[in-house]
């Protein structure tokens, strides 16, 4: 027992030379930048509680992404984006350099798993309701966000420049012809010239590793400035029985509330949550929880499965058939299953434009107040089919690819 204050003090005395300076310096720092007031921003904002481990989808994709910047920059290192020497680059990773290709199946992998991700958060979303008032643009944003995370993919996969990402060059180059009015010149900016050549895939680095992650970057803190300003709905579960609240009661709600609630404009009842709490340490525990599961599947399917790479790129190979990116699968199926004549501008543009005009028209479509999923089947029950719908065609495309 005696032992216990003498060992502290010993302690304490040999870190105090190290400890001390330190001290000074963070305070230094702290007393210009207020780091230490923004972390406590940060981290004790009020949240709702039920429903948490849902909410942790969000961070989730945050970090992915951070994982998607932080793996490809490591790819920058070897990666040299040049059609003679893009895949040479690759092919020594792949046989040489152990750690680099593990980064690279990281990368891939964190690609799959984001695009999982961002669709289960974009579910949750959309089941709790919460793109209603006053959340609006930020769906908006959110759906930005999503077909920016879908572009990185694409451009991504044509990198490599082996036979696969070629021949997905060759088709998201072919298609971007028949755009109207624009097409001819579209498709001349992403070739860099009448033809596929060498620019073709500086042009596609290029969109890949800045002018995306420039768009997707500031919409990511755009949409976590928003979800500050308005304060996470979460659930219906955290307004139960708001309907039936008295006048004063609600009152009362909206006076306790914490920062950054009562969220404004907000139907009547839902903008404070019945059961709020910190966002540190409970929520935080949650996301980093979920988050670390995920980061450790990425480095896991990097390991045992790593990254695929084809042949070279081989113009003359005329006979290859691509396999699209298991996320283009519906997109695929849809394609073929138009004539000829109709394939490109319906299955391409007209449809898929459709839905994307849908999805970021849901808040103007949908203004009840009523955020509980089986009291709004009018919205709910379009978006099931359409979910149905996609999986079908995906599971349709792996048919006909795979002969299964
Ligand atoms: C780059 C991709 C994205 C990132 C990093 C991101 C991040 C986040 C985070 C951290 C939250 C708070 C935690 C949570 O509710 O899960 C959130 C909330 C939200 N996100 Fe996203 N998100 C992304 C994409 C999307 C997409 C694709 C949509 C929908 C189309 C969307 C719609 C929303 C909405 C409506 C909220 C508010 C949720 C609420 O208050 O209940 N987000 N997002
Ligand atoms: C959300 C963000 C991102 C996504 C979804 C994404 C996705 C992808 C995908 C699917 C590939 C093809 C991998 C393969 O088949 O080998 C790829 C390749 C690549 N990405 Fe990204 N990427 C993202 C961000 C970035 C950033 C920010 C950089 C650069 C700082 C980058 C650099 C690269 C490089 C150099 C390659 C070629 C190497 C290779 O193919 O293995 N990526 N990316």
């Amino acid at each position: 027992m005696s032992s216990q204050p003498q060992r502290s003090d010993l302690v304490a005395k040999l870190t105090r030379p190290v400890a001390r300076p330190l001290a000074a310096t963070y305070r230094w720092v702290d007393e210009r930048m207020g780091i230490s007031d923004l972390t406590h921003q940060l981290l004790y904002e009020a949240v709702p509680r039920r429903g948490a481990w849902a909410y942790s989808l969000g961070s989730a994709t945050l970090i992915i992404i951070v994982l998607q910047i932080v793996t490809g920059m490591f790819l920058l290192w070897t990666y040299v984006p040049s059609t003679t020497e893009a895949w040479e680059s690759l092919n020594y990773i792949e046989h040489y350099d152990e750690f680099a290709a593990i980064v690279r199946g990281m990368h891939l992998w964190g690609a799959y798993v984001l695009l999982v991700i961002i669709g289960l958060h974009m579910i949750r979303t959309f089941v709790s309701g919460s793109y209603k008032k006053p959340r609006e643009l930020n769906w908006i944003v959110g759906v930005i966000l999503f077909l920016l995370v879908l572009g990185l993919g694409i451009t991504g996969a044509m990198l490599p420049w082996d036979q696969a990402a070629y021949w997905t060059a060759q088709v998201v180059t072919h298609v971007v012809d028949y755009v109207p009015l624009l097409g001819n010149w579209l498709q001349d900016i992403l070739r860099g010239g009448p033809q596929m050549g060498p620019e073709t895939l500086t042009r596609f680095f290029a969109i890949h590793i800045w002018l995306l992650p420039a768009l997707l970057v500031p919409l990511v803190g755009l949409h976590l400035i928003l979800l500050r300003r308005h304060g996470e709905h979460g659930s219906w579960v955290n307004y139960e029985g708001v309907e039936s609240e008295t006048e004063e009661a609600r009152a009362e709600r909206m006076a306790d509330a914490e920062y950054p609630y009562p969220a404004i404009p907000s139907d009547p009842g839902y903008a404070v949550p019945v059961d709020i709490g910190d966002f540190f340490p409970s929520q935080v525990f949650k996301d980093s929880l979920v988050s670390f599961a995920l980061v450790l599947l990425v480095f896991i399917m990097a390991v045992v499965v790593g990254a695929p790479l084809e042949r070279a790129a081989n113009p003359a190979a005329l006979n290859y058939v691509p396999t699209p990116e298991w996320f283009f699968l519906p997109l695929d199926q849809l394609l073929i299953q138009f004539p000829q004549a109709w394939m490109i501008p319906v299955g391409v543009f007209v449809l898929p434009g459709i839905g994307t005009t849908l999805l970021i028209l849901v808040p103007f479509l949908d203004r009840s107040p009523e955020r509980e999923p089986w009291r709004r089947p009018e919205v709910m029950v379009p978006a099931l089919f359409a979910v149905l719908f996609l999986i079908f065609e995906a599971l349709l495309a792996v048919n006909r690819l795979f002969n299964l």
